[in-house]
């Protein structure tokens, strides 16, 4: 089973990447990060408390979720454009942090590559919890600063200033939570984004899997 971990802070180009890379390998991709929006989505929606665990975390048992390239659908409902807006993105990192929320959906990814015969995922802890025997782990980085004008590319009700703040807040609630923080795997190969385009990022990972990147393409 082949699959490839891609880890890293918010804005460090893990999900272009690994959408490429997936396509370049011919491997299907999960969005880790999405399930966590999607489990803060679906608490906000039924008018919860994200930070009472025990009623998040039984939202998390529960919720029907599908993860798809272009679109999530959460319980039914088309969340994709929500689940990026600001009050999903303020709200998740304390659903991230929930050990019971954390629990669920690291077994519904296991089961994600099960049925797949592997795949490309996402996140934090993909390398570290989710599949500590992938093939390769990737932790992709870039400094801050870039991190936040790529964000802020992204999201058009935001100013620089604004999403700066707000993944400086993330990246801390992210790397010093209890349960599973963002940290590099020991054997991950670290890759700074900073300065590189994704052509090269994806080109520089293709050849530490041994394969050609076809050219840039
Ligand atoms: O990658 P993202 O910004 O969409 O992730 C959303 C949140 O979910 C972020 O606060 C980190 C958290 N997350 C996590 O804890 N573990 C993962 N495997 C993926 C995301």
């Amino acid at each position: 089973m082949r699959v490839i971990a891609i880890d890293g802070p918010a804005g460090s180009g893990k999900s272009t990447v690994a959408r490429a890379l997936a396509g370049h390998l011919g491997l299907q991709y999960l969005d880790t990060g999405a399930m966590y929006r999607s489990v803060a989505f679906a608490v906000l929606r039924s008018g919860g408390d994200p930070d009472d665990g025990e009623a998040t975390a039984a939202v998390a048992r529960t919720v029907e979720l599908e993860i798809g390239l272009d679109r999530v659908i959460v319980d039914g409902v088309d969340a994709t454009v929500e689940i990026r807006g600001p009050q999903v993105s303020q709200a998740v990192s304390v659903v991230a942090a929930n050990p019971e929320v954390r629990a669920e959906l690291v077994s519904r990814q296991r089961e994600w590559v099960n049925l797949r015969g592997g795949g490309v995922l996402e996140g934090r802890d993909i390398g570290t919890v989710v599949f500590p025997d992938a093939e390769l782990k990737i932790y992709l980085t870039a400094d801050p600063a870039e991190r936040a004008r790529r964000r802020a590319k992204e999201v058009t009700d935001l100013d620089y200033e604004a999403v700066a703040a707000d993944l400086a807040r993330r990246d801390t609630i992210d790397s010093t939570r209890a349960a599973d923080p963002l940290t590099e795997a020991a054997d991950a190969v670290v890759v700074d984004t900073t300065g590189m385009t994704i052509d090269e990022v994806v080109a520089a990972i293709a050849t530490l899997l041994g394969e050609s990147s076809g050219g840039g393409s």
